[in-house]
């Protein structure tokens, strides 16, 4: 962490502290009270978006990607999901998160709906605002959709333009990459996988996200 000044927020962040074994007993053992903000989405989306990098980074070396069947399925081609498969871990998310609450304290933990950051970034900042404390400064016309981008922007108005003239600014290029075209019936196989462990994520938080009602309608009646 860096070093912080009384009264100071100091934020850090990483995808991969999530799903890291040692990772909640090192946090702890770091500081106890720390407070701790997981951004969630659609498992199965989640999931695309892990293999639209695998693609990103197979075409950059000049190799060719490999089917996502051959990273989320079993290998006896039932079209079943492999459970052990490593881009289908990281989306299950009740078990990486029960492993954090091993040391940490549910009030600890703000969870971010990520699908509703993309399409409604004011309200679930709000929400970050007033789980740190802070003073709600975020404001409704601080972002702009940006539609080449197909994702909200900062507004001119808060990006830092110092000595610049003053302009929107988007995350890079290298979020919200367009995901691939994957076959129906993989992810149906992949929806159905995950509708069985959204039960489990809601038990442990108490929250429902709109990717399990979605899921709910499909496949709840199995
Ligand atoms: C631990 O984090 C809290 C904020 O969440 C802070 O107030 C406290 O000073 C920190 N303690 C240590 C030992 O860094
Ligand atoms: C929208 O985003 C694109 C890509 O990030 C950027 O080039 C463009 O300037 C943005 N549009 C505006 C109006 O700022
Ligand atoms: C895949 O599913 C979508 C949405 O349910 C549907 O519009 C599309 O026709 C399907 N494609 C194939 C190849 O079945």
């Amino acid at each position: 962490m860096p070093l912080s000044r009384p009264g100071d927020v100091t934020l850090e962040k990483s995808p991969a502290y999530f799903v890291t074994e040692a990772a909640p007993a090192r946090v702890w053992r770091m500081n106890t009270s720390i407070q701790l903000i997981l951004i969630l989405r659609d498992p199965v989306d989640r999931v695309v978006s892990d293999y639209a990098q695998h693609v990103h980074r197979r075409v950059s070396k000049e190799l060719p990607p490999k089917p996502i069947e051959s990273l989320v399925l079993t290998r006896n081609g039932d079209g079943r999901v492999n459970p052990n498969a490593k881009m289908v871990q990281t989306s299950l998310y009740h078990r990486h998160l029960r492993r954090w609450l091993r040391y940490f304290k549910p009030d600890q933990i703000h969870l971010v709906d990520g699908d509703r950051l993309v399409s409604q970034p004011h309200s679930e900042l709000k929400q970050v605002e007033d789980f740190l404390g802070l003073k709600r400064h975020i404001r409704p016309e601080h972002f702009v959709f940006n539609a080449t981008k197909g994702f909200y922007c900062l507004a001119p108005s808060v990006s830092s333009g110092r000595g610049k003239k003053r302009r929107q600014r988007c995350l890079g290029s290298e979020k919200g990459r367009r995901h691939p075209s994957v076959a129906n019936s993989t992810l149906t196989a992949l929806r159905h996988f995950f509708a069985g462990h959204d039960e489990r994520l809601v038990q442990l938080t108490g929250r429902t996200f709109d990717w399990m009602r979605r899921n709910a309608q499909q496949f709840g009646e199995e």
